[in-house]
């Protein structure tokens, strides 16, 4: 079986990129023993502290954080990282050549039930023309990346990884900590009738959004109507689209005015976005591309409507 170390000097990946890569995998085979040990290594529960974004974090969420910072911060090509549990960016080796944004722990609601959560991260190029440690590094496109993926830890630890154009799934081997290939270049399948949406914000989603999803779960309206699931961790849910195909949905809602969408666009959208379009699917705001939209604040969140290019087309409203 093929190592991921074997895969990115086939492909040619820059070496300071691999360098990269490989320590945000570290990482995440620590955060996955430790979410293997469960209960038993202190992981489960929240943490009393909220995030700059309001939300309260779990411990696993502040640990997960720690471990991508200590590892990213001694690596000598990462310019500075930007985190979903982090105020700001975190400079890290001044006129390094890349920087790192990423979702520690994703689907933190899934921690204490022993449910799916995951790593989602992505690597830009650093800009020489901006300091260090500012936001402004960020303000790129999704096109912009030059590598992303996550790390889901369900019962077995798996990576998905974007680089060079392809995708490619690689699952943890833990007694040699080494990920091996289990797929070479994943391709969504088409047609599958299955959709992922929070179906408890129905009545705060536009009359568009209420009728498309209703045209999907009417009997009279078609021969076979679609299935729904929901992980409530968006790595789980993109994973299964990935896998086996349909659409995940996150569109804007009315739930809380000052936050109109949930999902994260630097940490979350353009990563998932890189994979999906890899695979041939597709990833779309409301209003377009999501690769080709440009960050603008460094914890912006979006509307996302990601998977086969036929069910997010039919969600666009023009
Ligand atoms: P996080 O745990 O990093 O805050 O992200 C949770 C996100 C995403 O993973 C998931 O799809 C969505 O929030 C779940 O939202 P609901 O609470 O509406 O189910
Ligand atoms: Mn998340
Ligand atoms: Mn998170």
């Amino acid at each position: 079986m093929q190592s991921l170390e074997d895969l990115l000097v086939d492909l040619d990946v820059d070496a300071k990129l691999q360098h990269v890569i490989h320590s945000i995998l570290s990482a995440s085979k620590e955060i996955s023993f430790r979410v293997g040990m469960g209960a038993i290594s202190g992981v489960h529960g929240a943490a009393e502290t909220e995030n700059v974004q309001g939300e309260t974090q779990k411990k696993l969420d502040i640990i997960s954080n720690q471990i991508l910072l200590d590892i990213l911060a001694k690596n000598p090509y990462v310019r500075s990282v930007a985190s979903e549990e982090e105020d700001l960016p975190v400079a890290c080796k001044s006129g390094a050549p890349y920087l790192v944004a990423y979702d520690p722990l994703d689907g933190s609601s899934n921690i204490d039930i022993n449910g799916q959560i995951g790593t989602i991260f992505t690597i830009l190029p650093a800009k020489d023309n901006v300091e260090d440690g500012a936001v402004e590094q960020y303000y790129q496109t999704g096109h912009d990346q030059v590598c992303a993926g996550y790390v889901l830890y369900g019962p077995a630890t798996i990576l998905l990884i974007a680089v060079q154009g392809e995708i490619h799934e690689f699952t943890l081997d833990k007694i040699n900590k080494e990920f091996y290939q289990t797929k070479a270049n994943v391709s969504l399948p088409h047609g599958t009738r299955e959709f992922a949406i929070n179906m408890a914000n129905y009545h705060y989603w536009s009359e568009f959004y209420q009728k498309t999803i209703t045209g999907l779960i009417k009997p009279e309206s078609q021969d076979k109507t679609y299935n729904m699931r929901w992980n409530g961790a968006m790595v789980g849910d993109v994973h299964r689209v990935l896998t086996r195909g349909g659409v995940f949905l996150y569109p804007s809602d009315t739930k809380n005015p000052a936050q109109p969408a949930k999902l994260r666009l630097l940490y979350e959208a353009f990563p998932m976005a890189m994979l999906v379009e890899a695979a041939g699917g597709k990833a779309n705001t409301e209003d377009g591309s999501i690769m080709q939209t440009e960050l603008s604040e460094l914890h912006q969140r979006v509307p996302v409507l990601i998977g086969d290019g036929d069910l997010v087309s039919r969600f666009m409203q023009s």
